[in-house]
């Protein structure tokens, strides 16, 4: 196995810092860091030992201190390794922490199986391992206990499409027809040469067929936003006013979890178990 061969180690190396503004840089953002939380509060409890996969900076390894969670902390990136130990070092969420080791998640065959309880892999990681999503998924499967649960987020390819309308347009200008059309069929953007972000985009249905055909069981979904990807004016006007933020957000989680809007937000979320 190529250790990079899809560049995204390299691609977070580069990144750095700037990873940890994504989930709370404007209001749409933060709604979505809280369907996510919220979505994972559902399946750790207390005392859970949980393998965090592409841990970056650390939003999430806090987020499962705060739920009482054990937390083993891996990413590929060695850049964003770093992060995470510097971003939690000093505050209570350390002492959840059993370690920090690099991991590409296409590979976890170190671990004996039913080693944990949750193994978490939000904000992509089974975007970045293409053609070997399918081996990667059954090999967390393998390593949570029998009522274990694998909790994922992958990038969307309907609602990025619906959210990035600029972007895809100025890839149509840049690539042609031919090839946006290719991007937007199969959600894999190796298919543009030279962009510096390469992932692989999913249609709802086909993580759960990823899911399934690894031999898991899809347990939930949700779509990671919403109606907060409407207008950032009125998003944001909303989030200036708590009681009505709050009410938002109770809307919004519940909505997002509908089968009508899976396919809506930037991201699509899962959590498996075994059948
Ligand atoms: C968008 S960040 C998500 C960080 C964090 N989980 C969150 O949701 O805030 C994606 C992370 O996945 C990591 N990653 C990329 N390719 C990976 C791979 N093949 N195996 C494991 N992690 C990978 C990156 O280094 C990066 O830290």
């Amino acid at each position: 196995m190529s250790d990079d061969p899809f560049g995204s180690r390299a691609y977070y190396d580069r990144l750095g810092e700037a990873e940890r503004d994504r989930l709370v840089r404007d209001a749409p953002a933060r709604a979505s860091l809280e369907v996510h939380r919220r979505f994972l509060a559902r399946f750790v409890s207390a005392g859970d030992r949980v393998l965090e996969i592409g841990a970056g900076p650390g939003r999430f390894t806090a987020e499962l201190a705060s739920l009482g969670a054990r937390v083993h902390v891996t990413d590929f990136s060695p850049v964003q390794l770093d992060l995470n130990r510097k971003h939690l070092e000093g505050t209570g969420a350390e002492s959840a922490v059993t370690g920090r080791d690099i991991l590409d998640v296409r590979d976890v065959s170190r671990f004996d199986d039913a080693s944990f309880d949750v193994v978490l892999a939000y904000g992509g990681p089974l975007s970045y391992a293409f053609e070997d999503a399918e081996a990667a998924f059954a090999g967390l499967l393998r390593i949570i206990r029998p009522a274990g649960y694998v909790v994922a987020s992958v990038m969307s390819m309907l609602g990025t499409w619906r959210h990035s309308l600029p972007g895809i347009a100025a890839v149509v200008d840049r690539f042609g027809d031919e090839l946006n059309d290719r991007v937007i069929r199969t959600g894999d953007l190796r298919h543009l040469p030279g962009v510096d972000h390469t992932c692989r985009m999913f249609r709802a249905n086909q993580l759960r067929e990823l899911v399934e055909t690894a031999g898991g069981r899809v347990e939930a979904m949700s779509a990671s936003n919403w109606a907060s990807l409407g207008d950032p004016a009125t998003v944001a006007a909303l989030e200036a006013e708590p009681s009505r933020w709050a009410h938002f957000i109770e809307n919004e989680v519940a909505a997002c979890g509908e089968s009508g809007t899976l396919d809506g937000g930037t991201h699509i979320l899962v959590a498996a178990t075994h059948p």
